[in-house]
């Protein structure tokens, strides 16, 4: 291990001997201490999953990344591995952005953005960023092997490459910021991972459509081609949509190799929460495309930064087309954590009822049969008491499902919603972990993602109905290990 990792490590160690636990997730991949963002370099490699990731061992803030590393047989267990990369070469002197894994003949090679501040640390004015390469042959310990692509005349802000190979070319994707400030993903294509040549722009934003796209992703599935991306600068309506600081979507479309990608929908959000970035997709042992996110949001309150961590990243999710649209759930290893379980049983609900008293770690599937309530809202809740904490409830009158999270001690408060689906029931399977709440709607037509902070004594499971009553058809509850 070179000086600059071990140093790192010894650093992880120390903050972790004093993390605090509170908030720390029980069943989601978390940095064992320090910051993390971005999912990177997600591969099935040799047996074994691998998820690296943006990765602050110093401190709970933001800084030089790192990549950190964990391995799992099922994407669901992770064991941490030793930290992957430190920068501090002359191409990644501030540190090592976001990229991807692919397998090149059997090595394990990281591609990812050297990033360089040319004035001061923070000051996106005036950067360098570059793209390399990093390789191991044991999976773990990984050698640097310096630049591969510089940008193109004109373009500084230049990262995130994604890659994959098909009949033998491979291809790239990289997140870019034009001469005139607007977001675009690139397109190269390479014989080797050292030698690529830009094929075109693959797509690019329209006036309204953010400054820069950042950590491109492009994959079939069904019948049509997706660009996953996460736009920065997309302008809040006065609506429903772009509710948080930066997006992340994806736009449908069709391509083949070495033609246009041709566009037949607009930018659509992917998650409907408060909290989900920069989601990248790999495929699986059995070919499934999942995908994970890091499920928090830049400039937001992370108040498990007192605990001397910050960032986690979403359930592995399946990425599949139904009539056309696509829909997401968790992978059904995510069934693996599943330990007692205790049934709802189909009734009406007309005021609180406690499912349980203390709620750590839980799955919940129910199904509220909309055509038999007829109270205002109903739902569940996380708190003290309803109106305290977490709510997930269904608002009859506008005719839609409300995620609301209110955590004032730490300055997080506010909803985000989505129209109730045309159907008599509505199915949602809710993960709940300890600062974190993912909802799937209809069995993966919506998913909606948020950071929650309940105190340890906030932490009852409550369905209630205000003026009227709600009919839940079915219901489950499991423990969660
Ligand atoms: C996205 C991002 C990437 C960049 C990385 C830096 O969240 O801004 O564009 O590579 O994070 O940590």
């Amino acid at each position: 291990m070179n000086q600059k990792l071990q140093q790192a490590q010894f650093a992880l160690e120390q903050l972790k001997a004093q993390r605090g636990n509170t908030y720390y997730p029980d069943f989601h991949l978390a940095p064992p201490a320090g910051w993390m963002n971005d999912p990177n370099g997600l591969i099935y490699f040799d047996g074994l999953y691998h998820a690296f990731y943006q990765h602050h061992p110093m401190s709970a803030d933001w800084g030089p990344m790192h990549w950190g590393h964990a391995t799992s047989h099922d994407m669901i267990h992770w064991q941490h591995q030793p930290i992957a990369l430190a920068p501090g070469n002359d191409y990644d002197r501030d540190g090592c952005f976001s990229g991807c894994a692919v397998n090149d003949n059997g090595i394990l090679s990281l591609i990812y953005t050297g990033h360089v501040w040319l004035k001061e640390a923070g000051d996106d004015s005036a950067i360098r960023e570059v793209q390399c390469l990093a390789t191991s042959t044991d999976g773990i310990y990984f050698e640097k092997q310096g630049i591969v692509l510089t940008p193109p005349d004109g373009i500084m802000h230049f990262r995130d490459p994604k890659i994959w190979q098909e009949n033998g070319t491979w291809w790239m994707v990289l997140g870019a910021r034009d001469a005139a400030n607007c977001g675009q993903t690139l397109l190269y294509k390479g014989n080797s991972l050292r030698e690529w040549q830009l094929d075109r722009i693959l797509a690019h934003a329209d006036v309204d459509g953010g400054y820069m796209w950042e950590c491109p992703d492009f994959f079939p599935c069904g019948d049509h081609h997706y660009l996953m991306f996460s736009p920065q600068g997309i302008q809040q309506n006065t609506g429903y949509q772009y509710r948080n600081r930066f997006q992340s979507g994806v736009i449908q479309g069709h391509w083949q190799q070495g033609s246009a990608f041709i566009q037949n929908q607009k930018f659509t959000e992917l998650d409907n929460g408060h909290d989900f970035y920069a989601p990248q997709s790999f495929t699986a042992a059995d070919g499934r495309r999942v995908i994970m996110a890091w499920m928090d949001m830049w400039e937001s309150a992370m108040p498990s930064k007192q605990e001397g961590w910050a960032g986690c990243l979403t359930l592995p999710r399946e990425l599949f087309e139904r009539d056309g649209h696509l829909c997401q759930r968790p992978v059904i290893e995510a069934k693996s954590l599943r330990q007692q379980s205790q049934p709802i049983e189909p009734h009406s609900v007309s005021q609180t009822e406690v499912l349980l008293d203390h709620s750590s770690a839980i799955e919940l599937e129910l199904v509220w049969d909309i055509s038999q309530s007829n109270a205002e809202r109903y739902g569940i809740a996380l708190g003290n008491k309803v109106g305290d904490g977490l709510e997930l409830y269904i608002d009859s009158q506008s005719q839609r499902l409300v995620l609301w999270r209110h955590y004032p001690e730490y300055e997080l408060d506010g909803y985000r919603s989505i129209p109730l689906p045309a159907s008599d029931k509505l199915s949602l399977r809710i993960f709940i972990d300890r600062s974190s709440v993912e909802v799937f709607v209809n069995d993966g037509d919506a998913a909606m993602s948020s950071r929650i902070y309940p105190q340890p004594n906030e932490r009852k499971l409550m369905l209630f109905a205000s003026h009227g009553s709600a009919v839940i058809s079915e219901g489950m509850l499991w423990q969660l290990k």
